[in-house]
């Protein structure tokens, strides 16, 4: 049976967990759909594990298109979720706009990654019927403004403020959040205080989801790796059995341990 944003709410009422992964193809769309993964988001990721690239800002959203294309055509049970790329919903027309591309492309949500000033793009998309996930914490596009990689949410001050851009978007109709990067106690109160299904990255184990990067879930991601990854190749033995060993220790709660979260 399809996963719909309705199955992620009935999981989050059960207080069940569901798995989310980066998907950008159509041959890896459908071995995530067999193997259960709830969620595949086509990430612009994509610009740093298919491009090459540094960064997710050189993105555009023709690669986001063609690639939620690819996905779609694997007719996935699990929802298809599309990140809008950098600059692509800067004013709310623009948003509207791109959204509209990316559903027609296949897409059944749209991710953007921001703050409260994303709220009346939030409002307006979800009243014209676009599902919104909305990325808090560590942003990736925001990389030349942030100045690093570095863990979001620490102290009290940061932390109140990211609880209440999530209150604030989930009022104006975001129907997801999404956590990357955060203190697990941020995790953990955001989880509790919002009304909406959580996915976190990095984000500690009580969120009602879980996301990672399908190469590093495969252990064939470059460069640094971040805390909160693991390679679940060597205990799955083969791709397959990566992906079902991902999905498993999410939906058992085993993964993500303490040794993959932040405190602070
Ligand atoms: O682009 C992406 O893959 C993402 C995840 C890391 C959450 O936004």
């Amino acid at each position: 049976m399809s996963t719909t944003i309705q199955s992620l709410r009935d999981y989050r009422a059960n207080g069940q967990k569901f798995s989310c992964l980066t998907a950008y193809d159509a041959p890896f769309a459908g071995l995530l759909s067999d193997c259960g993964i709830d969620v595949q988001l086509v990430g612009d990721s994509l610009g740093m594990v298919l491009q090459g690239r540094e960064s997710t800002v050189p993105v555009s959203m023709e690669d986001m298109i063609y690639h939620t294309e690819c996905v779609a055509r694997a007719r996935p049970e699990s929802l298809v979720m599309t990140d809008l790329p950098f600059m692509s919903y800067a004013t709310t027309e623009q948003c509207l706009h791109n959204a509209a591309r990316l559903m027609q492309a296949g897409a059944q949500m749209v991710k953007i990654e921001g703050t409260d000033w994303m709220a009346e793009s939030v409002r307006q998309l979800t009243e014209r019927g676009v599902p919104v996930c909305a990325h808090l914490g560590l942003t990736p596009q925001f990389i030349n403004k942030l100045g690093g990689y570095r863990v979001q949410g620490k102290g009290s001050e940061a932390a109140e403020r990211m609880v209440a851009h999530a209150r604030r978007l989930v009022e104006a109709g975001a129907d997801v959040i999404l956590l990357e990067c955060v203190t697990a106690s941020v995790g953990t109160r955001i989880t509790r205080e919002v009304g909406v299904p959580v996915i976190g990255i990095g984000a500690g184990p009580d969120t009602d989801g879980q996301v990672l990067v399908l190469q590093d879930v495969l252990g064939i991601s470059r460069g640094h790796k971040p805390r909160f990854v693991k390679d679940f190749l060597q205990e799955g033995g083969s791709v397959e059995g990566a992906v079902r060993a991902y999905d498993q220790a999410v939906k058992n709660g085993e993964f993500p341990e303490n040794r993959h979260s932040f405190s602070g």
